[in-house]
């Protein structure tokens, strides 16, 4: 059977772009900002994404391409007969464990958006947002149904293909994101006393950096771009061989990067505006955004044009998670994608189920000390992802040979290849030395 493809860069791109861009900007990113000083954060978070992640998505899609099968796959026919397939298995493991709580929250979207369309917003009551917030994500069995309605419309798109389904829905969606957060960025702008949250955002404040602050934007970087868990290497695995891995990885780093910004120029002015603190993490998407958009003109439209962004992001980004279990499935047990869509939909389903009772009824419920959904998210991002990051580069940078290296890079010789060498001394030595740091840092705290 022929394997699927994306049509073309803009087909890898909005598909690389929506993978990144999801609840890590638009919630993690304006949080982390406002934790650690602003503009001197965003800075170091830039220099990042550039110097090291650009070099790891690039190296991702170098497996993936190269093999063209899905990221245990990928490694078994690149090194055969050697234990670096586990990198696949655990890239797999990772992609389960981020859904069983991602859903979760994608869930709490759906819920928010029907009812800021239904019009519940409308009374400006502090003290009701944050207890309709705690009644939601405790109560024992709504947030569960619309989990199962957010996998619904993930099983769906992913089931329908790569060109046919997750390149489809991604051309549609990923504009309509970037429309809408344009638009809310410019009502934020209009607030009174929003200047002093774009200041916020521009003004770096370099007293503020210590290690700690070097290494959250590290792992932020991480998160973001979705990667360290074959996520691009299955994306990699569908692009043509014509397509300029280079320049889709650097354009996917920009575009990821933008979006960040851009939710934070839509969220921190109006944050700032209504004497709200930076700090506030999940809570700030969800108790007060929603206060902020009771009181002001149209608020309920903002509302449900806030919530449509959340929700794009956060399925643009789970289709992803999926698609990785998905191709490793169908292409080791030969099963169809219809049929493994299904399955696997069912079994994140009975663990995101989990994962959102641990936040009412399973409360005290723990793994090593975490609820059910804690367990996950701190699994996923803060173990599995730098874990299979750095192999990811130690396996570019020291296991495959140099001339495979070049040759994907340069699509066989037929493009320049000028940035190579730096591209090359980052993989081997940079990267390693960074993702060893921040994993050491997460697992010593
Ligand atoms: N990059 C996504 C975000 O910023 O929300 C999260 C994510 C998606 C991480 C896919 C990893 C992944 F494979």
């Amino acid at each position: 059977m022929k394997r699927d493809e994306f049509s073309g860069f803009f087909g890898v791109l909005v598909a690389a772009v929506g993978s990144a861009v999801g609840l890590g900007n638009l919630w993690r990113f304006p949080y982390l900002v406002g934790q650690n000083g602003g503009a001197a954060f965003i800075l170091i978070y830039l220099a990042f994404v550039m110097i090291i992640c650009l070099p790891i998505i690039i190296s991702e899609f170098i497996i993936g391409r190269r093999s063209r099968a899905n990221t245990v796959k990928a490694f078994q026919i690149l090194a055969p007969n050697t234990p670096w397939s586990i990198i696949g298995v655990v890239g797999v493991l990772a992609s389960f464990c981020i859904m069983a709580f991602y859903t979760v929250v994608g869930g709490w979207t759906l819920d928010y958006l029907f009812r800021s369309l239904i019009h519940l917003f409308s009374k400006p009551d502090i003290s009701s947002l944050e207890s309709q917030f705690t009644n939601l994500v405790t109560s024992p069995v709504r947030p569960i149904l619309w989990t199962v309605v957010f996998m619904i419309f993930n099983a769906f798109i992913v089931m329908s293909g790569v060109k046919k389904g997750i390149e489809k829905y991604s051309k549609i969606m990923m504009p309509v994101l970037f429309l809408m957060i344009v638009i809310l960025m410019i009502q934020s702008f209009t607030l009174p006393g929003a200047a002093k949250g774009v200041e916020f955002l521009v003004k770096p404040d370099f007293s503020k950096i210590n290690t700690q602050v070097v290494l959250a934007a590290l792992g932020q970087a991480f998160f973001s771009l979705s990667l360290g868990m074959g996520c691009m290497i299955t994306y990699g695995s569908y692009i043509p061989s014509r397509e300029n891995l280079s320049k889709l990885s650097f354009t996917t780093a920009i575009s990821d990067t933008l979006f960040a910004i851009l939710a934070g120029l839509a969220i921190m002015p109006a944050v700032f505006a209504f004497g709200i603190s930076p700090q506030e993490g999940p809570g700030l998407v969800f108790i007060v955004l929603p206060r902020i958009f009771a009181q002001i003109p149209l608020g309920n439209l903002f509302a449900v044009i806030f919530f449509i962004i959340l929700f794009i992001a956060a399925i643009t980004s789970v289709i992803s998670l999926l698609e990785v279990i998905t191709a490793y499935v169908t292409e080791r047990l030969k099963m169809k994608r219809t049929i493994a869509v299904l399955l696997i939909s069912l079994m994140v389903t009975v663990c995101a189920s989990f994962s959102s009772l641990s936040q009412g009824v399973l409360k005290e419920v723990k793994l090593f000390g975490r609820t059910i959904f804690d367990f996950f998210d701190h699994l996923s991002a803060n173990i599995l992802l730098p874990l299979g990051g750095l192999f990811i580069v130690l396996f570019v940078g020291w296991y495959m040979k140099k001339s495979q290296v070049y040759d994907e890079f340069t699509n066989q010789g037929t493009l320049k290849g000028t940035l190579f060498g730096a591209f090359y001394f980052i993989i081997r030595y940079v990267a390693p030395v960074a993702i060893a740091a921040v994993f050491l840092d997460l697992i010593l705290r």
